[in-house]
């Protein structure tokens, strides 16, 4: 198969590549198959994006509603061609890219108005709603937007902000301590195969990280101990109706009966799993621990969280930039910072993304937790 030949700027783990510099960024497959990645978008596919979001923003107010999302995704096919070939290269699985992060969006300081203090900001008529827009449309190139209803009650597009009293919490709001390694929902079966984070503002210069389990390295009888369902995982505390209590939404306390069934309950899983040539992994090491004690397990555990220390790559966002993350493959965290506390402090966005063909869970989803479209 012939390798692909992309005209843009690449950056990978390894090299960096400038602007209309022809690239061969293939993996032995034929295809791409490594950690970072970056795309510059150009002036023309930036004005070609507008016009899809003016379309989107003519009709709705708001992306928090699922005829939105609809809208969305199918106008989504209609992004740049070479954003379109790189998002399905992704949701297919011929493209194996831990983090891309698309670069060159401008995003009006001004016209998005004050970081807001708290995640529970409102869900209609925004500032930002050309900046939710576009982060939608990227996120539905690759598959189906959905929320938890026991996180920020539903909503698709989270606000990530400091707090000042989950300062030292494995909480979005932290920063006195660093998010240690995760993958998004790594408690549930079925847990976002994808996430995109944008960011709004990073002037206090805070570090998301990221390892993939592609750069693991560990002995086989290690990997081995990993692959057995040997390790429980806990929902973490992000799930809980103290963190969740809103004044735009009613909690529905249904859904959190699952969260609490979990916490005394929860179900023996594997590290690592799916075929060996094209590895993922679920980690939360905050909220991980092994069955019955499993001393074995744990050491197993704790090599590979200095393995993933190791291997990490940090990444600065500035304002526009927007990192898709594969969830199955690629763990992360975040730096400790310095916030602003004021209107223009740290503010970035998450939206969870499902491919239902990669994670069948999502059509058995026990605990029917999920706000789909
Ligand atoms: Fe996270």
């Amino acid at each position: 198969m012939q390798p692909r030949i992309y005209a843009t700027m690449l950056t990978d783990c390894n090299a960096t590549y400038h602007m209309n510099q022809l690239v061969n960024i293939a993996g032995t497959s034929g295809f791409p198959r490594t950690c970072i990645q970056y795309f510059m978008f150009n002036p023309h596919e930036i004005a070609a994006i507008n016009l899809l979001v003016d379309e989107l923003a003519a009709e709705f107010n708001s992306i928090e509603t699922p005829q939105f999302a609809k809208m969305c995704e199918d106008i989504a096919i209609r992004l740049p061609p070479r954003v379109v070939e790189l998002l399905r290269g992704l949701s297919s699985g011929t493209h194996r890219i831990g983090a891309v992060i698309f670069k060159g969006y401008p995003l009006d300081d001004e016209r998005i108005g004050d970081s807001p203090r708290h995640w529970d900001a409102p869900w209609a008529g925004t500032a930002c709603l050309r900046e939710e827009i576009f982060q939608c449309l990227i996120s539905s190139g690759v598959g189906s937007l959905f929320g938890w209803n026991t996180q920020e009650n539903g909503r698709y597009l989270r606000h990530i902000v400091p707090i000042k009293k989950d300062e030292d919490e494995q909480l979005g709001g932290s920063s006195k301590t660093p998010l240690i390694w995760h993958t998004e929902e790594a408690f549930h079966p079925a847990r976002a195969d994808f996430f995109t984070l944008m960011c709004y503002r990073n002037s206090e210069g805070a570090a998301t990280t990221v390892v993939s389990v592609d750069d693991i390295d560990l002995p086989e009888h290690t990997k081995a101990i990993l692959a057995q369902e040997r390790f429980v995982i806990e929902p973490d505390k992000s799930h809980f109706p103290v963190n969740n209590d809103s004044k735009q939404w009613r909690l529905e306390q249904e859904a959190f009966k699952h969260i609490y069934a979990m916490l005394e309950k929860p179900v023996p899983c594997a590290v690592l799993f799916g075929p060996t040539h094209a590895r993922m992994f679920r980690v939360d090491q905050a909220f991980m621990t092994t069955v019955d004690d499993d001393t074995v397990a744990q050491t197993a555990l704790d090599e590979l969280h200095l393995e993933m220390n190791c291997k990490a790559k940090s990444i600065v966002m500035t304002p526009g930039d927007i990192m898709l993350l594969d969830n199955m493959t690629v763990a992360h965290g975040r730096s400790v910072y310095m916030p602003n506390y004021g209107p223009k402090q740290r503010w970035m966005r998450r939206i969870n993304i499902s491919i239902a063909h990669r994670n069948k869970a999502i059509y058995q989803d026990p605990s029917n937790i999920r706000r789909m479209i």
